[in-house]
């Protein structure tokens, strides 16, 4: 089964084509094509995502994203696919709200045209909505065009699926199974039963943890997203010793004998510490290492709650903050000291943050891929 997988949801603008070789869970993946744009460098200038500035520049990159995807997988064809005035008619009506992208996907197939593909899967939540809607529409678009069926995707169950991926196969689970989800927009424990069922049992109260170092970050003038920079310089105070700032920063509801979290507290701690004060290069390194400290106290003791109270044989990490270099080797020496009896899967680092391999992967899981009809033009809900 070839699937074209696209996401929009946050700041990357993500295109790919998967070879499915046999069926979810003992199938071969091949990624055969590739296009991820990150739109970084545009939101950096304003220190954070704008949905708005998103949504522009996600329908700027989509076909070009398409378009790189498809030569990398080599079935990109020189020749103008014949669209007729009535289906123009039909995409531009799909695509009245995102501005140039009738055009820019005309001009495409004006040019070129691909060999069949099997389903368009695409993200279709949760994420920045005005973003999320640019890929669903141009999802549905490209499978009218194509006749093709689309099939959404929940992005958290993409990450999941990303931390199960090494090589081209997926690595198989020992259910019960406890994910936790760390990204910019959610901080959830979900236990799983089997590959379909998600049962949120612990999530965030206020922010996110990658907002908890985006935001911080920010306070202590690193640019945006601040979650790689906290790290990288807390790893330089690791390696100097540098002794820890103190008083140590809170760590929210470590105690709270529930699985929620809440960051804002810390969030606001680093702010009344470091409003209208001059701090040194070495001291910032100093408030890296003791915010990430902070967030992964929480996280760790939280996760091994969670693992307790379901009886969980495995812990699944995914989002973007999997990629933090310190959470990930307490996550493992957790589970190598206090409970060896759970198997841990963590995201190859590329597949750590948003991507749309993990897309993908989500939709060949959907239980209902092989039979998905198209889903009706301009029926698709977020
Ligand atoms: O999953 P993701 O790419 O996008 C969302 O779905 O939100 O996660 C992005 C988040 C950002 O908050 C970013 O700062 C954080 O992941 N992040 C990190 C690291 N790399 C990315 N946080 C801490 N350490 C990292 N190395
Ligand atoms: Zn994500």
């Amino acid at each position: 089964m070839y699937i074209l997988s696209i996401e929009t949801s946050c700041d990357e603008t993500a295109v790919s084509l998967v070879r499915a070789d046999g069926e979810f869970p003992e199938a071969a993946y091949t990624i055969l094509g590739n296009g991820l744009f990150s739109q970084i460098d545009i939101h950096k200038e304003f220190g954070g995502v704008f949905p708005n500035v998103a949504k522009r520049e996600h329908a700027k990159a989509l076909v070009p994203m398409l378009e790189k995807a498809l030569r990398e997988a080599d079935i990109l064809i020189e020749i103008p696919a014949a669209i007729t005035e009535a289906d123009k008619e039909h995409v531009r009506k799909l695509l009245v709200r995102e501005e140039g992208l009738a055009d820019s996907i005309f001009d495409f197939f004006s040019k070129y045209s691909f060999s069949a593909i099997d389903r368009i899967a695409v993200t279709s939540g949760p994420g920045l909505e005005p973003a999320l809607w640019v890929g669903v529409n141009f999802a549905q678009a490209l499978g009218y065009l194509r006749n093709t069926p689309v099939i959404p995707v929940n992005h958290m169950k993409g990450h999941i699926f990303a931390s199960l991926l090494k090589g081209n196969i997926l690595e198989q689970v020992t259910f019960p199974a406890v994910a936790l989800l760390i990204s910019g927009g959610h901080t959830d424990l979900v236990r799983m039963n089997d590959y379909t069922s998600f049962e949120v049992i612990g999530s965030t109260r206020d922010d996110a943890v990658g907002e908890a170092f985006d935001k911080t970050a920010r306070m202590l003038g690193l640019p945006y997203p601040g979650g790689p920079q906290i790290g990288s310089l807390a790893g330089e105070a690791r390696e100097q010793n540098l002794p820890q700032i103190l008083p140590p920063l809170p760590r929210p509801m470590l105690t709270s004998g529930d699985l929620d979290f809440s960051f804002s507290g810390l969030k606001t701690a680093v702010r009344t510490r470091v409003l209208d004060v001059q701090i040194t290069n070495e001291e910032k390194k100093q408030y890296a290492r003791e915010i990430e400290d902070a967030i992964t106290d929480v996280l760790i003791r939280k996760v091994h709650d969670a693992i307790d109270r379901t009886g969980a044989q495995t812990l699944i990490v995914g989002g973007g903050v999997s990629a933090n270099t310190h959470i990930r080797k307490s996550l493992e020496r957790l589970v190598s000291e206090d409970i060896p009896y759970v198997k841990l899967h963590m995201p190859e680092r590329n597949l750590s943050t948003d991507n749309s391999i993990m897309i993908a992967l989500a939709a060949h899981a959907e239980p209902n891929i092989a039979t998905s009809m198209i889903v009706a033009q301009g029926s698709l809900q977020l």
